[in-house]
């Protein structure tokens, strides 16, 4: 019998991740079956119980079940613990597992995908929720020069910087304050993109930039990224690549093989 993996969240019928995976089982000759589950708000625990009890080798969670998914987790990876959240379980006989590849994602796709280095660069981090917290280590693990940390709640963006500032050089403004500050990438970590909004940055803070990545994507691109255009940055990209990568990540950590991303990412893009 293949071994059974699946993404469990509500809503899942949007998620590309079996694609993901079933490509990537594809590619590295791995006999695995992945599915996509919708748990109900308050059955989180049982779909992962059911997954188990039938044949479950592990699980990708998403929204709504992130910060679940870390209090059910028996053995925590250092990431998961510093992001709060767990985006993959892996069921093993001492108990599940639960790590976050969500950074390690984002990484990959800005500094492989893009060949867009972060050492030495000036970061702005919008947004300062879950999204946010869980790419804070792996981008200070790249050693930026700096990470501003700006949000509509300032105080959200604070305690962020409070917390990850023994790691790096961390700081925390709010979005009018970005007015004249020079920043090499910025990076959309609101889930304003969602509801195709913007977070209210003054339009100054664009032209001088490398790279403005969304973490978001869209079958369009962002209101956020045509904005960034729009007022000059030169370069933008969507989140899909992390979305592959962060995927691509799980599935070495349960397979132990590291599937080629790159076939997966141009397969999605031309749908
Ligand atoms: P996620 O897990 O996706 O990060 P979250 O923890 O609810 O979800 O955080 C959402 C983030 O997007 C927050 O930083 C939020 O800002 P506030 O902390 O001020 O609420 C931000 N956000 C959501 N909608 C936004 C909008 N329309 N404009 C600006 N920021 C927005």
């Amino acid at each position: 019998m293949s071994d059974r993996y699946a993404v469990i969240g509500n809503p899942i019928g949007h998620s590309k991740s079996p694609l993901i995976h079933a490509a990537f089982a594809r590619q590295t000759g791995q006999d695995i079956v992945y599915e996509a589950l919708l748990a109900p708000l308050d059955g989180f625990v049982q779909a992962v119980d059911a997954l188990r009890a039938n044949g479950g080798k592990g699980a990708n969670v998403t929204v709504p079940f992130k910060q679940e998914a870390f209090n059910l987790a028996v053995h925590l990876s250092e990431r998961a613990k510093l992001a709060q959240a767990v985006n993959t379980l892996i069921f093993r006989a001492d108990g599940i597992h639960g790590d976050n590849t969500d950074g390690a994602g984002l990484l990959r796709d800005i500094e492989v995908n893009l060949a867009y280095p972060l050492a030495g660069k000036r970061i702005l981090l919008l947004g300062a929720g879950g999204a946010a917290r869980g790419v804070i280590m792996p981008l200070l693990a790249a050693h930026p020069a700096s990470l501003t940390i700006a949000n509509r709640t300032t105080s959200r963006a604070h305690d962020l910087a409070l917390q990850f500032g023994h790691w790096g050089e961390v700081s925390a403004c709010d979005y009018s304050a970005l007015d004249d500050l020079p920043f090499d990438v910025i990076i959309n970590a609101t889930s304003s993109s969602l509801q195709n909004d913007l977070p209210p940055v003054p339009d100054s803070i664009f032209s001088g930039t490398g790279l403005v990545y969304d973490m978001m994507y869209g079958k369009e691109p962002t209101l956020f990224l045509c904005h960034a255009a729009q007022n000059g940055a030169p370069c933008v990209a969507d989140g899909l690549g992390m979305l592959v990568e962060q995927a691509a990540e799980s599935f070495y950590l349960w397979r132990g093989v590291r599937p080629d991303t790159a076939p997966v990412i141009a397969q999605l893009r031309s749908l």
